[in-house]
C-alpha cells in the first residue's frame, strides 16, 4: 500500500524508522514477530491523604501479554508536575519509566517505586477520588480512580 504512493527508498527509510523505534503506527498485524501485545491490568491503585502540597501513587499493573512494556509517563488534573520515582538508600530518584515485564508485573509500593505528585491544585481527603491517566510505551493510556486513603494507609502491612 505505500509503494504506490512513494518512491521505494522512502518506502525503504520509512520501515526501518518503523522497525528502530519498534513503532506500529497505521499497521495493524503486520508486525508478526514481536509475540502479541502486552495486555495490561491495573490493581491496588490508592493515594495515601497528602499532609502536604505533594503525594504519592501507588498501584500494581500486571501484564498478562506475551511482550513487555514500560510506564512512561502519568498525568492527573491534580497537578501539573507528575514524575515517576524510584526509592533507592531511602533517596527518591526520578526515572524515565519502569519496566513491565512479559507475563509479569510492575509493583509501585510504600517504600519502594511510586508515583509523585508535585504542587498539588488541592489537597484531595480520605474517600475522594484523584484521576489519573497513565501512559505507556506500547500499550493505550489507562484511566485509573486512586482512592484516597488514610495518610498512613499501607496495604502491604496488613
Ligand atoms: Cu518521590
Amino acid at each position: 500500500m505505500i509503494r504506490r504512493t512513494t518512491t521505494l527508498s522512502a518506502a525503504v527509510a520509512l520501515a526501518a524508522a518503523l522497525a528502530l523505534t519498534g513503532c506500529s503506527s497505521s499497521s495493524d498485524g503486520s508486525d508478526g514477530a514481536s509475540g502479541g501485545k502486552p495486555k495490561l491490568e491495573v490493581s491496588g491503585a490508592f493515594m495515601p491523604q497528602p499532609v502536604m502540597d505533594m503525594a504519592g501513587g501507588f498501584l500494581t499493573v500486571k501484564n498478562t501479554g506475551g511482550t513487555a512494556d514500560k510506564l512512561t509517563s502519568v498525568t492527573s488534573p491534580i497537578s501539573d508536575d507528575v514524575t515517576i520515582h524510584e526509592t533507592k538508600n531511602q533517596k527518591m530518584l526520578e526515572v524515565k519509566s519502569f519496566d513491565i515485564p512479559a507475563n509479569g508485573e510492575l509493583k509501585l509500593s510504600r517504600g519502594g517505586n511510586h508515583i509523585m505528585f508535585m504542587e498539588l491544585k488541592q489537597r484531595p481527603k480520605q474517600g475522594e477520588k484523584v484521576s489519573i491517566e497513565l501512559h505507556f510505551e506500547k500499550s493505550d493510556p489507562i484511566k485509573v480512580d486512586l482512592p484516597v486513603e488514610s495518610a498512613g494507609h499501607n496495604p502491604q502491612q496488613h
